[in-house]
C-alpha cells in the first residue's frame, strides 16, 4: 500500500474530499487506526494528558515524543504519520527547531512535524521546510500556551481576534506549512478560513467546513475521562469495558474459576514422578 502524502491532502483539499485524522501512541493502536484506513496518524502532545497522565501538554518532552513515535511509525503503513514539536522544543532558535523537527523524523521516523502557533513562529516554520520537513501548523486553542490563554476556550469569537487568526493562518501558508488544525474556534470562522487557505484545514472542534477532522483516539474510543471537551463524539466506550473485563478476572482468579483446563500446560505422570 502507498503512504498517505502531502501532495494527496492537497489533492483531497482540491477535490473536496474530507481528510480523516486521528492520534495514537502505541504500536497496537496505530496498527488498528491504520487498518480502519484512516489518512493522518498524529503522535500528539496530548500524549502528556491522555497516556503519561499530566494535567497539560506543557510537560512532554523531545524524548517522550520520538518514543511514542517510534512504536507509531512501526504499527502505521498507510497513514502519514505526523510527531508534534513539544512545548519549547522550536522557540529557543531557529537551529534548535530544525534540529528537533528533524529529530522526529530520523529518530521517530515521521513524515511530517506538527507545531502550535501563528505569525510569530512563522519563520521557524519556514525554517524547517526548507529542511525539506513538511510542517503541519496549529492555531485556535493551542494547549501549550493554555496558561497565557488562561484556559480551555473557545477562541476567535470576536471579530478582531477572528482576523488576526486569518493573517496568522495565511502567514503560516506562505512560510510553507502543509495544512493547519484549527482547534476550538467558532465554525464560521473555520468556514472563512478554509475558504482563504489553499492548504487543508484540519478541524477539532472548529465544525463540519474544514477539509478534514482530527481527534484524540482516547476521546473516541471513551478510554480517558479525565475531561470531555465538547466538540468529541464518543464512538465507544471502552472505558466501562476494559472495566468490566478486568473486574471479570479478578472475580475468576478470586474465585479460582481461572485459568480453566482450556489455558493450561500439562507434562506426563512418569515424568512428574522424576522430580521426587
Ligand atoms: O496533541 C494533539 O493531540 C493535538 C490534536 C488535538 C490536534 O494537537
Ligand atoms: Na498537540
Amino acid at each position: 500500500t502507498k503512504r498517505v502524502t502531502t501532495a494527496d491532502f492537497r489533492r483531497m483539499k482540491q477535490e473536496g474530499q474530507p481528510i480523516a485524522m486521528l492520534t495514537a501512541y502505541d504500536y497496537p493502536t496505530a496498527t488498528l487506526v491504520d487498518a480502519s484506513g484512516i489518512d493522518a496518524i498524529l503522535v500528539g502532545d496530548s500524549l502528556g494528558n491522555v497516556v503519561l497522565g499530566y494535567d497539560s501538554t506543557v510537560p512532554v518532552t523531545m524524548e517522550d515524543i520520538i518514543h511514542h513515535l517510534r512504536a507509531v511509525t512501526r504499527g502505521a503503513k498507510r497513514a502519514m504519520v505526523i510527531g508534534d514539536l513539544p512545548f519549547l522544543s522550536y522557540h529557543i532558535s531557529k537551529e534548535e527547531s530544525v534540529r528537533n523537527a528533524g529529530r522526529l523524523m530520523q529518530e521517530g521516523l515521521a513524515q511530517a512535524v506538527k507545531l502550535e502557533g501563528g505569525r510569530e513562529v512563522a519563520e521557524t516554520v519556514r525554517a524547517i521546510t526548507a529542511a525539506g520537513i513538511p510542517v503541519m501548523g496549529h492555531l485556535g486553542l493551542t494547549p501549550q500556551s493554555v496558561h497565557q490563554l488562561g484556559g480551555f476556550k473557545v477562541q476567535g469569537k470576536d471579530g478582531e481576534a477572528a482576523r488576526k487568526l486569518l493573517e496568522d493562518a495565511k502567514a503560516l501558508e506562505q512560510a510553507g506549512a502543509f495544512a493547519i488544525v484549527l482547534e476550538c474556534i467558532p465554525q464560521q470562522l473555520a468556514g472563512v478560513l478554509t475558504e482563504a487557505l489553499s492548504i487543508p484545514t484540519i478541524g477539532i472542534g472548529a465544525g463540519g467546513r474544514c477539509d478534514g477532522q482530527v481527534l484524540v483516539i482516547n476521546d473516541l474510543l471513551g478510554m480517558f475521562s479525565d475531561f470531555t471537551p465538547k466538540f468529541v463524539k464518543q464512538y465507544a466506550n471502552l472505558k466501562e469495558q476494559i472495566i468490566q473485563a478486568c473486574a471479570a478476572y479478578k472475580d475468576e482468579v478470586k474465585g479460582r474459576v481461572f485459568p480453566e483446563p482450556q489455558h493450561v500446560f500439562n507434562m506426563a505422570e512418569e515424568e512428574l514422578k522424576k522430580i521426587y
